[in-house]
């Protein structure tokens, strides 16, 4: 609307044992990972927040020294089927890897999730970034980097295309004529890939949002690549501000090489927020988790982010310089470039990404951290921000509680759903059915069941 001032977007990351790996030991912090009750209040305080979304992470392995939000959790989709129920206006995120399922399988949990939900869900497209995962699949190993995003793609593709496999008006449920469905409006697929065949049609109707929201968060030359075809919001590790307005523009321009309009993409960089009533509190707080921080457990995570293991590097010399990652290469390059920034050795990288997942940490009162997301907004770093609470429930309530209303009082955040749909809570457009466009939905082996 013309006039009105373009809002922030927020995303909260619900692990509830804590984002970081000390979290969960705070007095104040509950028992979480596992914790539905926990869980569903969490959520409820997003939406009071008025948040757009809560973004529930995944991974298919775990091992006793994994961080402690990751070695035990809910499977997510099942996770979010029960959130449905306890929310209303609430996107629901969910991750979920192409790497370990079948297309038709996901296609239809999410098309459920959706129809469940009023249109609420958004897909998180994860390759997989803990190769231990294959194991537990019987695979001899976790795809190399390349192929698992050649995967991706089709798998995309052939979801797209199932969702796609009814049209609007497909089911008619007319008593009189006994017609049930209009059978010339459902379509077979008949997918014959290089990874998998898939006839369809799917057995449940296109998602009230006709597709959910994409989402991802892949940062290497594919992973953008990925990115530009299909995703509609992009979670990205960001330190510094000039290198993440970069980074917006080379998504954007990335997105319009793919024939897509570049506002219909959302760049959310993770915060780490730590709030106090001054600046002095939140820096205690700060303390107080860096002294709970296990160095073993922070190096861990600090391992897989750049894609090797490090306990083996003396912890007082200079981070060491190391091969593209092949798990999560953006999180690597950002984490690289800040030691070489700030000039960090290796014990003090390893602490910082302990507090923070390599995410970055915005420490003070609600004003202070205010100031930093709306500077990051206004010079174009951010659509808005995907929040890593380092503990659960009070470290996200302070959020919600304090500093939300500062960014509404200051025009920057919604103080009401205008929306029901996530698409809507994101300014996203609804994908139309390829036939409204006119195409033609009987593609190589398509055609219609009747
Ligand atoms: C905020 C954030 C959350 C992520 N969550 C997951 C996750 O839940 N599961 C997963 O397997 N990978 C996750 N990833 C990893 C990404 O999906 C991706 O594999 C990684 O960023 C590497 O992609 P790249 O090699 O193209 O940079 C996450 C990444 C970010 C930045």
């Amino acid at each position: 609307m013309a006039g009105q001032r373009r809002q922030m977007h927020l995303g909260v990351l619900l692990l509830a044992a804590g984002n970081v790996v000390s979290g969960w030991r705070l007095p104040e912090a509950e028992a979480g990972a596992q914790n539905f009750d926990l869980i569903r209040r969490a959520t409820e305080s997003a939406e009071r927040g008025k948040f757009d979304f809560v973004f529930f992470a995944d991974g298919l392995n775990t091992f006793p020294g994994m961080h402690p939000s990751m070695v035990l959790r809910f499977e997510p989709l099942t996770l979010l089927g029960a959130l449905t129920m306890t929310t209303s206006r609430i996107g629901l995120a969910v991750t979920a890897s192409t790497t370990y399922t079948e297309p038709y399988n996901l296609a239809r949990m999410l098309a459920s999730l959706d129809h469940l939900s009023g249109g609420r869900i958004a897909w998180n497209i994860v390759t997989g970034a803990f190769a231990e995962a294959a194991f537990n699949f019987s695979a001899a190993k976790h795809p190399p980097h390349e192929e698992r995003y050649a995967i991706a793609t089709e798998f995309v593709e052939v979801v797209k295309g199932l969702w796609d496999s009814w049209e609007e008006d497909a089911l008619v449920m007319d008593k009189t004529s006994g017609r049930f469905v209009d059978a010339a409006k459902m379509h077979m697929l008949g997918h014959e890939g290089k990874f998998y065949t898939v006839k369809g049609p799917l057995n449940i109707t296109r998602p009230p949002q006709g597709y959910p929201v994409f989402m991802q968060a892949g940062a290497s030359d594919t992973g953008v690549n990925f990115a530009a075809t299909f995703a509609e919001v992009v979670f990205t590790v960001q330190q510094n501000k000039d290198v993440a307005i970069a980074f917006v523009q080379r998504l954007r321009n990335a997105v319009q090489q793919c024939g897509r309009n570049p506002e219909h993409l959302k760049v959310m960089p993770g915060i780490c927020p730590i709030v106090g009533s001054t600046e002095a509190e939140a820096r205690a707080k700060l303390a107080e988790l860096g002294a709970l921080t296990d160095p073993v457990y922070a190096m861990k995570v600090l391992s897989e982010r750049m894609g090797q293991d490090l306990s083996g590097y003396p912890l007082d010399g200079p981070v060491p310089t190391l091969p593209p990652s092949t798990i999560m290469q953006g999180h690597a390059i950002t984490l690289a470039e800040t030691a070489r920034r700030r000039n960090m050795t290796l014990r003090e990288l390893r602490d910082f990404v302990g507090m923070s997942m390599g995410h970055k940490l915005i420490c003070g009162t609600p004003e202070q951290i205010a100031d930093e997301l709306e500077e990051w907004f206004n010079d174009g770093a951010a659509h808005g921000f995907n929040l890593l609470p380092p503990w659960f429930p009070g470290a996200f309530d302070d959020f919600v509680d304090h500093v939300v209303p500062v960014l509404q009082k200051r025009g920057l955040f919604r103080t009401e759903y205008s929306g029901h749909t996530l698409r809507e809570h994101l300014g996203l457009p609804r994908p139309e059915h390829p036939a409204r466009r006119g195409a033609n939905v009987t593609r190589g082996g398509e055609r219609s069941v009747g």
